[in-house]
C-alpha cells in the first residue's frame, strides 16, 4: 500500500454542499483545500467594487484591463484551520458571500482570458498534489489526471433551502425564491457557457447528497480515498 499524496477534484453545481465535504475531507487527509469558486467570486468583487460591473453590466476588454491587477492568494486561517481567500492581500472571503457576488459570478467566470488566468494558478496551487480542490472544472480541465474525481448532486430544492439557511445563519437578508431562481440560473449558465462548463468527468464518481448527512458524505469520500491509495 502505498502513501503517495494524490489529488481531489469535486466538482457539481451550486450549493450542494462541495466545499463542506471537500473542507472535511482535506482536514482528515491533511491536505490543502482550495476553493476554486472564491478566486471567480474574488475578481467579480473586484469588478464590482471599481465599477466595472455596473448595473449587471461589463465590456470584457474592461475585465481582462482588470485581472492584470487582480493578485489571488489563499491563507490559513489559524482559528478555523481552513484556508480563506486573499484579494489583494485584503481577506475578502466574507464579502465575496453575498447574493450580489453570486448574481455577478456566472457571466465573469464565463470570460476566456479569466478562466485561463484561474486556471493557471490552479494548476500552481496543485503542483505537488496532497490537495483536495472543488468546482465547476476541476477533474474535467484543471486536474484531468486527478486520482479522485467526485461528481455532487443534490435535488435544488433542498440546495436552494440549504443555501438560504446558510446565508440567514451569516446575517445576509435574501428570500427563498430568490435564492432558488439565483442558483436554477446559475446552474443553466455552469453548463452552457463556451469554455470548461460543468460537466461529469467520465471516471468521476456521482455523490448525490440529498438525503445524506455530512458524516455519511464523509464516509462515502473517505472509502474512495482508500480504495486508491
Ligand atoms: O462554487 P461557487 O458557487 O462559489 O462558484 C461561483 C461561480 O464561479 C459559479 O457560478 C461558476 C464559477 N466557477 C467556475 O466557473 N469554475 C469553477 N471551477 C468554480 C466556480
Amino acid at each position: 500500500m502505498s502513501v503517495e499524496r494524490i489529488t481531489i477534484a469535486i466538482d457539481g453545481y451550486s450549493s450542494c454542499g462541495k466545499s463542506t465535504v471537500a473542507k472535511a475531507l482535506a482536514k482528515k487527509l491533511g491536505y490543502i483545500y482550495i476553493d476554486s469558486g472564491a478566486m471567480y467570486r474574488a475578481v467579480t468583487f473586484y469588478c464590482m467594487q471599481h465599477k466595472i460591473i455596473s448595473d449587471g453590466k461589463f465590456s470584457e476588454s474592461e475585465v481582462l484591463k482588470a485581472i492584470n491587477n487582480i493578485h489571488l492568494s489563499f491563507h490559513v486561517n489559524p482559528l478555523t484551520h481552513v484556508s480563506e481567500i486573499h484579494l489583494n492581500g485584503v481577506n475578502v472571503e466574507k464579502d465575496i458571500r453575498g447574493m450580489d457576488v453570486s448574481e455577478h459570478v456566472s457571466p465573469i467566470s464565463t470570460i476566456k482570458g479569466v478562466r485561463e488566468k484561474i486556471v493557471g494558478l490552479q494548476k500552481e496551487f496543485g503542483k505537488n498534489k496532497g490537495i483536495v480542490m472543488d468546482g465547476r472544472d476541476i477533474g474535467t480541465n484543471v486536474f484531468p489526471d486527478a486520482e479522485l474525481k467526485i461528481f455532487m448532486t443534490a435535488d435544488p430544492v433542498v440546495r436552494a433551502q440549504r443555501r438560504w439557511e446558510e446565508l440567514k445563519e451569516k446575517g445576509m437578508d435574501a428570500s427563498l425564491d430568490d435564492v432558488k431562481k439565483n442558483i436554477e440560473l446559475r446552474d443553466y449558465e455552469d453548463t452552457h457557457r463556451a469554455h470548461n462548463p460543468l460537466r461529469k468527468a467520465e471516471d468521476a464518481v456521482v455523490l448525490d447528497n440529498t438525503l445524506l448527512n455530512l458524516d455519511q458524505q464523509l464516509a462515502f469520500a473517505e472509502k474512495l480515498v482508500d480504495s486508491i491509495k
